[in-house]
């Protein structure tokens, strides 16, 4: 192993600039030459690809977004595609990627490190934490601490008028986000994709809330809900309860931003130190996760594919600590 390349791809997760810091100071470290792909499999594609130095990673440890830029890239799922980002990796006689990103992007890895001979090493790089072979994932932590706060600045207006506040949190398919924040600010009710949950049923709660007074109420809603995201649920609510004065809020695109947390910023260090280790090592195409505070290899096609479950008991959680 001699020069490694680093990218970040898929949607941008704060602790993603940790992560290459990692990559890339480790690399030096073990007298590799590591190369920067700007623009995730797209930088790849057009050979944006450059050599990187510790300093080229100073002072990023603590900022959002990725200095490498991010982008999904439609060709990448083409063999054609995969086989030009091929060439210009050998151009630069790259023999090691690491990837940082999420499920699609393992998909990828998987997909190209099958057909051409260059190892790849995913880190797992989403607010979503949708991904299996990892107790957590570069940014979700801090995407629910932003979440928090706001969610926590809606519950004082919305204490201050007596309102119901319908709050929508990211997550795509995932529940995680409006799970940890739900429960961290109190939320009355949550919604998340991993389990039906019945209007009805929050109708009648909030009806017989209303008997005794209880006014405020704050429901979040993953927007991956099948009931179909807080707008629907807010549309809902209003038709059935027109006395109750409700609002709808969706937190979007901040909840992606941001200096990542102390806990991001330790997990993505960890795992871009992990990733160089695994490379010298011979470890090729696993994502590495931690699991239960010790780096896990996980094949990337099993993070691909698989989904983490909830346990049910959080659901009793919520319920009792709402009540
Ligand atoms: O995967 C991260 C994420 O922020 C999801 O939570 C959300 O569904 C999606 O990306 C939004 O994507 P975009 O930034 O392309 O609108």
């Amino acid at each position: 192993l001699n020069n490694i390349a680093v990218l970040t791809s898929g949607g941008d997760a704060p602790g993603m600039n940790a992560a290459v810091r990692a990559v890339v100071r480790t690399g030096i470290y073990h007298q590799l030459n590591v190369y920067g792909i700007m623009y995730g499999y797209r930088g790849m594609l057009k050979n944006e690809i450059f050599p990187m130095e510790s300093k080229s990673v100073a002072n990023i440890i603590q900022r959002g977004g990725t200095i490498l830029k991010t982008a999904r890239c439609k060709e990448f799922y083409e063999y054609e595609g995969r086989k030009k980002a091929y060439e210009n990796l050998k151009k630069h006689n790259i023999d090691g990627l690491v990837v940082i990103g999420g499920d699609g992007s393992f998909n990828g890895a998987q997909k190209f490190s099958q057909e051409f001979d260059i190892p790849c090493i995913g880190l797992p790089g989403t607010i979503d934490k949708d991904i299996a072979g990892t107790d957590s994932t570069i940014g979700f932590d801090t995407a629910v601490n932003t979440a928090i706060e706001a969610i926590d600045k809606i519950r004082d207006t919305a204490d201050a008028h007596d309102r119901l506040f319908v709050i929508e949190v990211m997550g795509r398919d995932a529940g995680y986000i409006a799970l940890h924040s739900g429960i961290s600010t109190g939320a009355e009710h949550i919604l998340l994709p991993e389990r039906k949950t019945e209007v009805n049923d929050i109708i009648e709660e909030l009806q017989a809330n209303e008997r005794r007074r209880k006014l405020v109420n704050l429901i979040v809603v993953a927007e991956g809900d099948e009931t179909g995201g807080a707008a629907e649920v807010g549309r809902i609510i209003k038709e059935r309860c027109p006395q109750l004065d409700t609002r709808v809020c969706i937190l979007g695109h901040i909840q992606r931003g941001g200096a990542p947390s102390c806990t991001d910023r330790i997990l993505a260090s960890r795992m871009g130190y992990a990733a160089v280790d695994a490379l010298l090592e011979g470890i090729h195409n696993v994502m590495i996760g931690i699991v239960n505070d010790k780096i896990h290899y996980t094949p990337l096609d099993k993070a691909v594919k698989a989904k983490q479950e909830i346990d049910p008991e959080w659901f009793k959680i919520v319920k009792i600590l709402a009540s």
